[in-house]
């Protein structure tokens, strides 16, 4: 079946190289299991078999064993545990961008060509766009996850430790922290030519001690005609979380020249004593 087309039960027949009994039978049990929807004649695969199929393909890598637990539910994706044969954790994000109008296409049962064609053409989109940019970026730096193998609508990371710096957890040095997320922006902007476009605290992983800048598939090159503001808006957006969390302070236009490469140090302030967000 074609990945996001209505694909008739003939050219199933067709390309299956089946007979077409046994075709009829397959499409019957997957409709069972909500894998497919029907209008008459022509078949479509939910997200959800688009789900399997992708696992399927990091089983036949070696990269899954087992599916975990769901680590984070997103407007944009899901990022559930995967555990591989050699007991490494995997983090596997799969892209659901507009999954509330894709929803709406189910539930009123029609199998919309064109909903499913931009589903799969901006989810499988932003997954190549994000394993690309993971990839030139842990070239530069380890501040960034380590992208293992992509397939479908769906990238595989390395699970990272840690909680979300929005969750204000105890920073062993945060002066040092803030430090490595602009020299982070400032390597991925200078030498990968990439600007983030979504940086906050919540796209931002730690353990206490280390930093890592997560969450790149809308990533802007400088020449984009909004480069300038989504720079500015990325760095000034977690230099005030630190002021208000961290009380670290750090010269907002110096910190973005910084960021550019116009100047090569930054000065990080200490506001006040505590090392912990006060909430
Ligand atoms: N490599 C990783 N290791 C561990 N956890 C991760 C990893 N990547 C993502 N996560 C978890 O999944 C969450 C969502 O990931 P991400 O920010 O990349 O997706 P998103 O689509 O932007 O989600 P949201 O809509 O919640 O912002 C993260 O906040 C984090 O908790
Ligand atoms: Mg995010």
């Amino acid at each position: 079946m074609l990945e996001g087309r209505n694909t008739n039960f003939d050219a199933i027949v067709r390309m299956s190289g089946q007979p077409a009994q046994r075709i009829r039978f397959a499409l019957d049990e997957l409709g069972k299991r909500r894998l497919i929807g029907s209008a008459g004649e022509n078949y479509t695969l939910y997200t959800s078999a688009l789900d399997l199929l992708a696992l399927k393909h990091y089983a036949d890598r070696d990269y899954a064993m087992a599916l975990g637990k769901l680590i984070a539910k997103g407007k944009e994706s899901d990022v559930y545990e995967v555990l591989s044969p050699k007991s490494e954790l995997f983090a596997l994000k799969l892209f659901r961008l507009g999954r509330t109008s894709f929803r709406d296409v189910k539930r009123k049962r029609s199998t919309s060509t064109f909903d499913s064609i931009s589903w799969v053409t901006s989810n499988y989109k932003a997954a190549r766009h994000e394993f690309a940019a993971l990839q030139m970026l842990r070239k530069l730096t380890e501040n960034v996850p380590t992208a293992v193998d992509r397939d479908r609508h769906t990238v595989l990371l390395h699970e990272l430790p840690g909680v979300r710096l929005s969750q204000r957890p105890e920073l062993e040095d945060p002066e040092e922290i803030l430090s490595s997320i602009l020299q982070t922006a400032r390597e991925a902007y200078m030498v990968a030519k990439m600007i983030n476009g979504d940086l906050s605290e919540y796209n931002i992983l730690t353990d206490g001690r280390r930093a890592w800048l997560i969450d790149w598939p809308q990533w802007v090159g400088p020449t984009h005609p909004n480069a300038g503001e989504l720079l500015r808006r990325d760095v000034f957006t977690v230099l005030r979380f630190f002021v208000r969390a961290y009380g670290v302070k750090v010269d907002d236009e110096r910190a973005l020249k910084y960021v550019r490469g116009e100047v090569d140090s930054l000065k990080v302030r200490r506001g006040r004593s505590s090392t912990r967000g006060s909430g």
